[in-house]
C-alpha cells in the first residue's frame, strides 16, 4: 500500500465557494453537498460571483465602441482579462487570445478557419478518446474538403499509442488535434512531445485543454502547439465565457469565423476589410462581464498556484484511487502514469446511472453517461460509466464518504 500524503492546501478554499457550505435536504435531514462533478463544470468562488455583480451593477457597457467613462472602463477590463489569460497559458501576445464561449466554440472556429489549408486527399488526425467537440468539427471539414480522418488509437491503460504513428509518419496529415486530458480517463497525453514531432513534419498542431488547463500550469509556448482551445467554466469562471489561443502567425493569415460588428474595420456595400487580431475573430458583442469574471477567477487560482493545485489534486486522485480499487466488482477505466483528477468507474452488476442516482440520495454529485465520447464507449465495448471528478476544494473525507457509500451500494447490489 502506497503512502498517500493528506497534505491540504494551505488556505481554506472551501470557504471561497458559497455553494460547498450549502446542505440538501434528504429523508427531512440535512445533509453536505459533495461535489464530484468538476470535469462537467466546477463552482464559482465568491470573489467571481462579486465580479460579475460588480460588473452589472456599476459597470455594464458595450466594449471598444463607446466614448464615455463606462464604455472606457469596460473596455479596459475586459482588455485586461485578455492579458490575465495571456499570461495565465504563457503565451506571447495578448492577441493571440481570441474571446470564445467555451472550447466547443474554439475548436469549431479553429476546423473552420483552418479550411483553406486541407485540400481533397489530406489528412486530419485526431485521436481516438476526443470528446465529441475535438471530434465533430473535424468530420465537418473532413467531408467538406473530401480528407480523411485517422485516428491515434489508445490502448488499455488510456494512454495514446504513438510509436507507429511517428514512425511512419503519413505525409498526407495537415492537421494533428488531440486533446491535453482525457475527460474519460484522466490521461494527461504528452502533448509537448506530440506537437514537437508533428511539427517535425510541418503538421499543423490543435490542443483541446478543456480537462487541462484548469488543473495544470500550462505554457503554450513551451508545448509549442498552434491552437490551445480551453473553457472557462471548468476553472471557476462562469458559463459561456473561454478562449481560443492562437500563434500569432497563424490569427494573422486566417479568415474570421462569424462576421458582422467588432470584426471589420471598413465596410462598403460590396465588400470589407476585416480588424486586426484578435477582433477579427469575435464577430458582435462579446460575453464582456464572462470575460472579466474569467479575469477574476485566473487572478484566484493564480493566486493559490497552479502547481500547488496540480501537486494536491495528484495526492487527492491517488487517495481515491488506492481507495476505489479495494471495492470488490469495481472496475476503473483509465491507468495512465500522467493523469488528472477524472475517475471513470463500473461495479459489477449496477448500472452506472443507478450508481449516480443512488449516491445523489447521500447529497454526492457525480456523473453517469457517454461523457460526450460515444466512440470511446464503443470501443470499450460500454454504452455508459460512472465517474468521479475532482477540483482543489475537495477533501480526503469527501473521498472516505465517497468511497463507503460505494461499499455500501456493493453490500446492497451483491
Ligand atoms: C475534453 C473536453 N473537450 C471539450 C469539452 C467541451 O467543453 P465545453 O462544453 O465547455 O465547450 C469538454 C467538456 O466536458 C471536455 O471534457
Amino acid at each position: 500500500m502506497k503512502i498517500i500524503e493528506k497534505t491540504q492546501l494551505s488556505t481554506n478554499v472551501r470557504m471561497d465557494f458559497p455553494i460547498l457550505q450549502r446542505k440538501l435536504v434528504r429523508n427531512n435531514d440535512e445533509i453536505p453537498l459533495i461535489y464530484l462533478d468538476n470535469a462537467a463544470t466546477t463552482q464559482k468562488p465568491q470573489v467571481v460571483i462579486n465580479r460579475i455583480a460588480h460588473f452589472y451593477t456599476y459597470q455594464n457597457a458595450n466594449v471598444h465602441r463607446a466614448v464615455h467613462q463606462l464604455g472606457e472602463e469596460a473596455t479596459a477590463d475586459y482588455e485586461n482579462a485578455r492579458r490575465l489569460v495571456q499570461k495565465f497559458i504563457g503565451a506571447a501576445f495578448p492577441e493571440e487570445i481570441v474571446f470564445t464561449r467555451g472550447t466547443t466554440e474554439a475548436l469549431n472556429m479553429t476546423a473552420h478557419v483552418l479550411g483553406q489549408f486541407v485540400k481533397a486527399g489530406d489528412t486530419i488526425l485526431i485521436s481516438a478518446m476526443e470528446h465529441h467537440s475535438n471530434l465533430v468539427p473535424w468530420q465537418i471539414l473532413a467531408e467538406k474538403n473530401k480528407a480523411s480522418l485517422r485516428f491515434i488509437p489508445f490502448d488499455e491503460n488510456g494512454e495514446l499509442i504513438l510509436d507507429d504513428l511517428f514512425n511512419n509518419w503519413d505525409d498526407s496529415i495537415k492537421i494533428l488535434s488531440v486533446t491535453h486530458g482525457s475527460n474519460v480517463f484522466g490521461t494527461i497525453n504528452p502533448i509537448t512531445e506530440i506537437t514537437r514531432k508533428a511539427h517535425e513534419h510541418g503538421c499543423i498542431v490543435v490542443v483541446d485543454g478543456a480537462q487541462s488547463a484548469p488543473h495544470l500550469k500550462i505554457d503554450v509556448q513551451e508545448i509549442g502547439c498552434d491552437f490551445y482551445a480551453v473553457s472557462g467554466h471548468k476553472m471557476c469562471a462562469p458559463t459561456g465565457i473561454g478562449f481560443l489561443y492562437g500563434k500569432k502567425e497563424w490569427l494573422e493569415k486566417l479568415p474570421p469565423y462569424q462576421s458582422g460588428g467588432e470584426m471589420i474595420k471598413s465596410v462598403w456595400l460590396e465588400s470589407s476589410i476585416y480588424n486586426d487580431i484578435p477582433y477579427r475573430f469575435e464577430a458582435g458583442t462579446p460575453n464582456i462581464c464572462g470575460a472579466i469574471a474569467l479575469g477574476e477567477a485566473i487572478q484566484y487560482l493564480s493566486k493559490i498556484g497552479m502547481a500547488k493545485i496540480h501537486e494536491y489534486e495528484r495526492n487527492l486522485t491517488n487517495y481515491a484511487l488506492e481507495k476505489m480499487q479495494g471495492i470488490k466488482g469495481l472496475k476503473i477505466y483509465g491507468n495512465a502514469r500522467n493523469r488528472s483528477s477524472v475517475i471513470s468507474f463500473e461495479m459489477e452488476n449496477i448500472h452506472p446511472h443507478d450508481i449516480a442516482q443512488i449516491l445523489d440520495h447521500q447529497g454526492i454529485a457525480i456523473r453517469a453517461g457517454h461523457h460526450c465520447a460515444q466512440p470511446v464507449m464503443r470501443q470499450l465495448k460500454l454504452s455508459s460509466l460512472a465517474r468521479v471528478s475532482f477540483y482543489f476544494y475537495n477533501q480526503f473525507e469527501e473521498i472516505d464518504y465517497l468511497v463507503k457509500q460505494l461499499y455500501k451500494l456493493r453490500e446492497f447490489f451483491n
